[in-house]
């Protein structure tokens, strides 16, 4: 009796409410990726009041917490969702409004444009709960795997192709590899970014793919059979950056399948492992895939993809990692590409043979910049020691696209058996002269015009450093040796453009 009044006591300030629906529950919104997945964005929400929800909401590789609620109407809120991601806090808007048993969601990204619209139905409570934190390794070094003595150089499938890549695009990418001389000129992984993943693991817990891949091991072998390697791409996390399966918990297990495929490039990027892990735990989550690689026996490319955070370059060998990204995502355009490019002068004494600093992959040929730019782009990435690898699609590129991603002379330059990054040494306003150090003492001079119109550019030898004129100069994309005077160098660059050369003793 006591327990019906005490029952009925707390039903009453509720009661007082009425409010018209009750928000309260776990939805799910399923989104078909016509790949064979479903993108499945959980929208775990309490309804406090008839003015208040609460909640958290997870979708790809976010997990928002639901910093503030609006009523618009008797059963329609908007949600601010908010969440920490290092440094930096991510904000979405989420559109609510319940229409009989059906959630309508209409979800609005800072800065991405028109808003998605999805339909949620109730699912059970803890459906899609994130998985719990798995205690760290202590750290360790994992040994160097003898990869990587010159910068990677390949092709990777997400600057043209994010989510469209499938199997016949990279047998086709690997087929153009071979018969427009990109192959010949040193490119050799064919890597595969994000969306390859089923989004169900097997029974025995094997990580799956997505119907755009059926038979990974029949396409790797194809890739091998054109005298060519074939890259992958996971997360530390449980959901890669498109939200796919990550290798969170699967690590050595997902190291075996890659390697039974024969895999020989993995690209590892953080993404849902945020959700789980603060930045300053990256470390022993990437040591425990650079074990897991070498335990596999197979020969893999590590490369960490944790976009320049923690200052990588410091720890970046000590996971087995043989490159790590520097910075946030490229994009084809100048500003992205000069503002990641120019930027990486403090980091040259970390690069050596088998550990590179990665600018992230080339957008050349992708349509967003000039040949002249592109010529920029490539020149820079070589005096970087960069990994090359193309992001453009293959299967098509114009002649003079193609002139600039296989010239040998500043192939050779990025591939230098030193291993040596360059540096900036000189710079007055926009214009600006970077010398790489090479094997046998030569160097490569490149001097950039970074302002938006043409510019005559005068240094001199001292400005370099040097005591004289270089003995010889080969214009690299002029492809003829060159006159040099004796003070110095004097000439007209276009607007952000190069000239690069290479310098006898
Ligand atoms: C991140 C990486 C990109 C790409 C995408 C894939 O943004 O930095 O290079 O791999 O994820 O989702």
């Amino acid at each position: 009796m006591q327990r019906i009044v005490r029952l009925a006591l707390l039903a009453l300030p509720l009661a007082g409410l009425s409010f018209a629906a009750d928000l309260t529950g776990n939805w799910l919104a399923a989104e078909d990726m016509k790949d064979g997945t479903l993108r499945r964005t959980y929208l775990n929400l309490v309804q406090e009041s008839a003015a208040r929800v609460t909640g958290y909401i997870r979708t790809t590789q976010l997990v928002y917490s639901v910093a503030n609620s609006t009523a618009t109407g008797p059963d329609a809120f908007t949600l601010t969702a908010s969440m920490s991601d290092g440094k930096n806090e991510r904000r979405a808007t989420y559109i609510v409004k319940l229409e009989g048993e059906v959630l309508h969601v209409s979800v609005q990204r800072a800065g991405r444009g028109a808003a998605t619209e999805l339909l949620a139905h109730r699912v059970p409570i803890g459906e899609g709960a994130y998985p719990k934190r798995i205690e760290l390794p202590a750290l360790h070094k994992v040994p160097y795997n003898g990869l990587a003595k010159t910068p990677p150089m390949g092709w990777n499938s997400w600057n043209k192709f994010a989510g469209r890549i499938d199997d016949a695009t990279v047998r086709a990418i690997a087929d153009a590899m071979v018969a427009n001389g990109m192959k010949a000129a040193g490119y050799e992984y064919v890597n595969i970014d994000d969306t390859w993943e089923g989004d169900r693991r097997d029974a025995q817990g094997n990580i799956t793919t997505n119907n755009k891949f059926p038979d990974m091991k029949a396409l790797a072998d194809y890739v091998h059979g054109k005298g060519l390697k074939i890259g992958i791409y996971s997360s530390p996390g449980p959901n890669t950056c498109a939200g796919y399966e990550g290798s969170y918990g699967h690590e050595e297990q997902d190291a075996r399948t890659w390697a039974a495929w024969g895999i020989d490039y993995l690209k590892y990027d953080w993404c849902g492992a945020r959700n789980i892990y603060k930045d300053e735990e990256m470390q022993p989550l990437y040591q425990i895939m650079g074990d897991a690689l070498q335990k596999t026996g197979r020969a893999i490319v590590f490369s960490l993809c944790q976009y320049g955070r923690q200052d990588v370059w410091k720890w970046g060998p000590d996971v087995g990692g043989n490159l790590w990204r520097t910075t946030g995502d490229i994009r084809d355009a100048w500003e992205s590409m000069a503002e990641i490019g120019f930027n990486q002068d403090a980091l040259a004494s970390y690069a050596a043979p088998g550990h590179w600093n990665d600018p992230d992959m080339l957008e050349i040929g992708n349509g967003g910049m000039t040949d002249t730019e592109y010529r920029t782009h490539m020149s820079l990435w070589a005096m970087l020691a960069a990994p090359l690898l193309a992001g453009n699609d293959l299967r098509s590129v114009p002649q003079p696209v193609l002139d600039i991603l296989t010239n040998a002379d500043v192939i050779a330059i990025d591939q230098d058996q030193a291993g040596k990054q360059g540096r900036r040494i000189w710079q007055a306003g926009d214009q600006e002269a970077w010398i790489r150090e090479l094997a046998g003492g030569a160097q490569a001079l490149a001097i950039f015009n970074r302002a938006g119109k043409d510019a005559n550019v005068t240094l001199n030898w001292s400005d370099l450093g040097m005591k004289k004129a270089p003995k010889s100069a080969r214009d690299l994309w002029l492809h003829k040796e060159v006159r040099l005077g004796k003070t110095g160098y004097s000439g007209n660059l276009p607007a952000h453009g190069v000239v690069l050369l290479r310098l006898g003793k």
